[in-house]
């Protein structure tokens, strides 16, 4: 799996006021759109493109455009809709599929609730939304519904990832043959004891949505 950490100052210092418990929930949604656009620029370094032939105002050139298939967007529920416009805006002609998801806050076990994706994912690129990369339980299920559907290279885009994360997903995917990727905005540093990410910012769904 390759895992890139973006290390960018305009990054860690829109992270920062993300962080702080005193941010409100505007702010926070509008820091989150605006770190997504940032990671998605990184994440789409290898989105497929073909050559198109166009006419300037001067004389004819050859460009690109994004490839077909179109690639993927896969925002998981709740907290990753929160994602969704920071990264239509950078790729907009993506389609859009979603993925209900929601952790036991007990056993930390993830389970599916609601599933609009396309049935045949061969050939596509799919980019996941998902803020926290905490445990690896939920992206791991996600990851496995778009391999079992076809997907052929698959790039998670989190906001926070916590090393515990990190490692479960590697474990999860060494073998599966399908490249898996990981653009993240920060790499924390451990989970508590409540498998919430450490320094972390807290419930991405609550802050997101005025819940806190
Ligand atoms: N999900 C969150 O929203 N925050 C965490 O710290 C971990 C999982």
């Amino acid at each position: 799996m390759k895992v890139h950490v973006a290390n960018h100052p305009l990054i860690s210092h829109k992270l920062t006021v993300l962080r702080d418990k005193n941010t409100d929930s505007p702010t926070f949604r509008h820091l989150v759109e605006e770190l997504v656009t940032l990671l998605a620029y990184e994440a789409t370094r290898d989105v497929r493109v073909e050559k198109v032939e166009i006419v300037t105002p001067v004389q004819p050139t050859t460009g690109v455009k994004l490839a077909e298939p179109r690639p993927v967007v896969v925002p998981i529920l709740r907290a990753g809709l929160g994602m969704l416009e920071g990264m239509s805006r950078l790729v907009p002609t993506a389609e859009i599929g979603f993925l209900g998801m929601v952790r036991d806050e007990k056993t930390l076990q993830a389970s599916t609730y609601a599933n609009r994706l396309p049935e045949d994912l061969s050939g596509r690129q799919c980019f996941v939304l998902d803020p926290m990369l905490a445990t690896g339980g939920t992206l791991v299920a996600a990851i496995n519904f778009l391999i079992e559907r076809g997907a052929t290279e698959i790039t998670a885009i989190c906001i926070l990832s916590a090393p515990e994360g990190i490692a479960v997903l590697e474990e999860a995917f060494k073998d599966s043959g399908v490249p898996i990727n990981l653009v993240t905005g920060a790499l924390d540093e451990r989970l508590n004891e409540n498998g919430y990410i450490v320094p972390g910012l807290g419930d991405a769904g609550d802050r997101l949505y005025g819940v806190v």
